[in-house]
């Protein structure tokens, strides 16, 4: 009868009602605001794993001259780059495209289990790829990305697919870097043009391409970057990422950097890039990494490169040390040749990082910056924390066999170790209130020049 209908309907209204209510007391949803996005909790893999390695792969690999940049050095920027244009005219027959690179970029020798033995042997967390770069060639087959993406044509595989596959067996955390802006796609010029009021490249191929990538992939790191030509409004970012946090199948565990729209750099997103090799001069009170590249003169390989433009092993290691110590991750880049090596210099360096990790890395992975970062004795000497356990690392040999650390509170239950020696240290106060001086055991040798003394017991 009628009245049973109204009874039922009642019901089910009410229990419909009684479910959102309990799903939205359960799931705290984000919306697409940088209110509610910036105060998404980081998840905490992130902070713990502290090192990481970047990756830059693609077409850019090819010509191998100058840096990744090169198309846009060669064809996009006025006045061109005249050693690009002389590059091209020496080396190429007249007229020869930059896509005509593509098919070049062969990676016979692509081996995605020997790379991922480096990366696991550099002692790294988490590995980051370029999926796509400003190039806009697509490592992967993307749907939107028509004969401009690795299947279609150069390796003729999927690269992002085989080196997330070979990342995750060795429980690394596999990341994808994304560039939004495509320096010569037409729709993208044609938004340009009409000063980002319209929004046919965002519309019609980043967001389909990007949302398919996440999907397809899982990345636990985004890494978007292209963005400052245009504002987040432009790019969508923020729809982006509220469904990247509250529907996607990487809602609990994918971080992002703050690359998403002109403005947003260090200020929105989730930890902080600021600026390609930024490091900030005191404790930042936001979660940030530092990205960088063993090849200081680029991100991409060159075929060019000289040793005296590589950054040595002491150099990334002190590097990587004051990163941590001021709360930063640290994700150091190499650039694969387009036949698919890792260049044997950077894989050296790699597995350098991994040595003195193997020592050191109690002193790194899931410590917390100190009450105090640093501080200037005879050498450089870099904080990490753990609890009451601090780490005092040194970057260089200090000339005499005492240290003094002024930084550090001793208690009656100081105790003081070198990592890497099982034997208890010497020390004395420097004064009842603050300081110690310590006593050198002899130190190991170490190609990093980077030596641990951690300190149990201090305030
Ligand atoms: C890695 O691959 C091996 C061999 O296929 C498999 O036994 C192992 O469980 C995998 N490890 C992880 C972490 O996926
Ligand atoms: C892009 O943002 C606009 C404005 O907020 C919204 O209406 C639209 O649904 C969004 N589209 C996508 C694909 O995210
Ligand atoms: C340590 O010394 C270096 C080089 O002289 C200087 O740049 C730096 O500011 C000093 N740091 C502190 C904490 O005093």
């Amino acid at each position: 009868s009628r009245n049973i209908y109204v009874h039922n309907s009642l019901f089910l209204s009410l229990y419909i009602f009684l479910a959102v209510a309990l799903v939205s007391q359960t799931a705290a949803r984000y919306t697409a605001d940088w209110t509610s996005l910036d105060a998404r909790p980081l998840p905490s893999w992130y902070d713990e794993a502290k090192v990481g390695i970047f990756v830059h792969w693609g077409v850019f690999s090819v010509p191998g001259f100058g840096s990744e940049w090169f198309w846009w050095h060669w064809q996009g920027q006025q006045p061109p780059d005249q050693k690009c244009v002389s590059y091209m005219s020496k080396n190429y027959p007249p007229g020869f495209s930059y896509p005509e690179f593509a098919p070049q970029f062969h990676a016979q020798f692509f081996n995605p289990e020997d790379w991922a033995d480096i990366f696991k042997a550099s002692g790294a967390k988490y590995v980051v790829l370029t999926a796509k770069h400003h190039e806009g060639f697509t490592n992967w087959a993307s749907p939107n990305s028509w004969n401009w993406n690795s299947v279609d044509t150069g390796p003729h595989r999927d690269l992002v697919g085989d080196l997330g596959e070979a990342v995750r067996n060795r429980s690394l955390h596999y990341g994808l870097y994304n560039s939004l802006y495509e320096w010569f796609h037409p729709l993208y010029l044609v938004d340009k043009k009409n000063g980002f009021k319209t929004q046919q490249f965002v519309m019609s191929k980043l967001l389909p391409e990007l949302y398919n990538m996440v999907v397809r992939y899982k990345p636990e790191v985004i890494w978007s970057d292209g963005d400052w030509e245009a504002p987040d409004t432009y790019w969508n970012s923020t729809e982006f990422l509220s469904w990247l946090y509250n529907d996607s199948p990487v809602k609990d565990t994918v971080v992002t950097n703050d690359r998403w729209g002109a403005g947003c750099a260090c200020k929105h997103g989730g930890y902080y890039n600021c600026a390609d090799k930024y490091t900030p001069g005191q404790l930042p009170k936001h979660k940030w990494e530092k990205c960088t590249s063993v090849d200081t003169l680029s991100w991409g390989y060159r075929r060019n490169i000289k040793m005296s433009e590589l950054m040595d092993l002491p150099t990334i290691i002190e590097d990587l040390v004051l990163t941590v110590a001021l709360g930063g991750n640290y994700l150091l880049n190499v650039g694969p040749t387009p036949d698919g090596m890792i260049p044997a210099v950077f894989e050296e360096r790699l597995r350098g990082v991994g040595a003195w990790l193997k020592m050191n890395g109690e002193a790194i992975y899931t410590s917390k910056p100190w009450r105090v970062q640093t501080e200037n004795t005879t050498v450089p000497v870099w904080y990490t924390s753990k609890g009451t356990t601090v780490y005092a690392i040194m970057t260089a040999k200090p000339p005499k066999l005492t240290l003094q650390l002024l930084g550090p509170k001793t208690s009656a239950a100081t105790k003081v170790t070198l990592l890497g020696n099982p034997n208890p240290l010497s020390w004395a106060p420097v004064s009842p209130s603050a300081g110690l001086t310590v006593l050198l055991p002899e130190l190991p040798y170490s190609p990093s020049q980077a030596w641990t003394l951690k300190l149990d017991g201090i305030q």
